[in-house]
């Protein structure tokens, strides 16, 4: 056993890091922002688009990652040392590795919400006929409240640290595979019911009929952000769990299944979302207060109800689980890999540290009142969080990310990297192109968008 301490630790099993890497994915961007993004653009419009988009870019970008990970065994930070000694494409690492804490503290704010609202569900909050008006209030009430959005970001935190101090193959891989067949579940569950809801036809009929005149620029620039969000790309996080993944796997082959997963999870939501929406005659471009504000008024109008409405936010809390996992496990590789730190102490360091910089992002939907509303900024702070890492700094980190792999590091390394164990490069010249032409320009011409035009995604 003494050299057992060295070897770094890996995926147990073949489906352990599709399902890793897919829970990563699956999060709060798909099933609470994809369906109301896409009503805000476009319908099956912008569904089109956003496809066009997982498959010229984000399935490259994905490939990169994975590649570059698996290639150096290593978090983003050493990875890039790993591959590019001189020079300063580890900064591109640090860059991840602090956009992922930082994510980390304000995704966990709202992930605690939908642990907060499944509570409420669970105990019969939602089991009588609300207006819209009461709804309003009862998520006001609870966000601004201090102790109750600190309470739940803590509990949430608490869970994602249990799963990450466990480890990769008894820790994470162990709880995803619990976990992704429990979302899988409630998915269709929920959606069944929600297209045999009366009037569920209206709803798909939106999603389903596409209405160009809605695609500009910006939805176009929402498009592109919100697959490369939704993919979990830009801040290493696919490098990480890459980085655990044996060299007897076909990287094109995994990393094409968790796009395939994430795209599916997103496009069912939408089959969840409308039709229940439609037929209670509400507005499908209801934007983010759409699943916390919206869906509670429904729940009460159907039958069984407040069982559907429990499944809903447990479904919503699960994705998010698996995602802040990804989150914190990309800090936790660093300090185990960089500074020899062991893996329980890391993970309590950094999520303390994602703890105290998400109490003010907690505080900022009206627990405290210049938190709400920044000084000059005119934004909250966890909106500020959001534009700043969410948006700028995924967009940079994916940019950089493409640069490297095409240009620096170069295809030869990629080819012998995925050609390893005699797998076949699949798409090997279609992808080289896309990696090198298609997506830097791509990136580069969003991040310019939301540079000038303040335009997020
Ligand atoms: N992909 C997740 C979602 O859709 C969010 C997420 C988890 C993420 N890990 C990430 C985004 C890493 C970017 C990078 O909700």
């Amino acid at each position: 056993m003494q050299h057992a301490s060295h070897e770094r630790d890996a995926w147990g099993s073949r489906i352990g890091f599709v399902l890793a890497a897919a829970g990563s994915a699956v999060g709060l961007g798909n099933i609470w922002r994809f369906p109301y993004v896409t009503g805000q653009n476009g319908g099956a419009a912008f569904v089109v688009l956003y496809i066009l988009f997982v498959l010229l870019i984000g399935m490259p970008v994905m490939v990169a990652e994975v590649v570059v990970g698996r290639h150096a065994r290593r978090n983003p930070v050493g990875a890039f040392r790993r591959i590019a000694p001189k020079g300063l494409w580890y900064l591109v690492g640090f860059l991840g590795v602090a956009t992922g804490i930082g994510i980390l503290s304000y995704y966990s704010v709202i992930a605690g919400w939908t642990f907060g609202y499944f509570i409420k569900t669970l105990f019969g909050a939602f089991s009588r006929t609300l207006t819209p008006e009461e709804s309003i209030e009862i998520f006001n009430r609870f966000v601004s409240h201090p102790a109750m959005s600190i309470g739940y970001l803590f509990v949430f935190l608490l869970l994602t640290t249990i799963v990450v101090m466990g480890g990769i193959s008894s820790g994470i891989e162990r709880w995803v595979k619990i976990l992704m067949p429990l979302l899988l579940a409630l998915l269709v569950i929920l959606t069944l019911r929600s297209v045999t809801l009366e009037g569920a036809r209206k709803g798909l009929e939106f999603y389903l009929k596409p209405d160009f005149s809605k695609i500009d620029g910006g939805a176009v620039a929402m498009a592109l952000g919100q697959a490369l969000f939704s993919l979990s790309l830009g801040m290493g996080a696919m490098i990480t769990y890459g980085s655990y993944l044996g060299k007897r796997e076909n990287i094109i082959v995994s990393a094409g299944w968790v796009c395939f997963f994430d795209t599916l999870v997103a496009v069912i939501a939408g089959f969840l979302i409308f039709p229940a929406l439609f037929s209670m005659g509400l507005d499908p471009a209801g934007g983010p207060g759409l699943v916390f504000i919206v869906l509670p008024t429904i729940f009460p109008e159907i039958p069984l109800g407040t069982f559907f409405g429990t499944g809903f936010f447990l479904l919503l809390a699960v994705a998010a689980l698996t995602s802040t996992i990804s989150l914190l496990e990309v800090t936790v590789a660093y300090m185990v890999d960089e500074k020899k730190w062991r893996r329980k102490p890391a993970a309590l360091f950094m999520s303390s540290l994602a703890f105290v910089l998400g109490i003010p992002a907690a505080l900022s939907f009206g627990g405290v009142a210049w938190l709400s509303r920044l000084p000059r900024i005119g934004l909250g702070f966890l909106d500020l969080m959001n534009i700043s890492l969410g948006n700028y700094s995924l967009t940079l980190g994916a940019l950089l990310i493409a640069i490297f792999v095409g240009y620096k590091w170069g295809i030869a390394g990629v080819r012998a990297e995925v050609e390893e164990g005699g797998n076949v490069f699949f798409f090997r010249k279609i992808w080289t192109f896309l990696i090198r032409f298609i997506c830097p320009v791509a990136i580069f011409a969003i991040f310019v968008y939301i540079v000038v035009t303040k335009n997020y995604f």
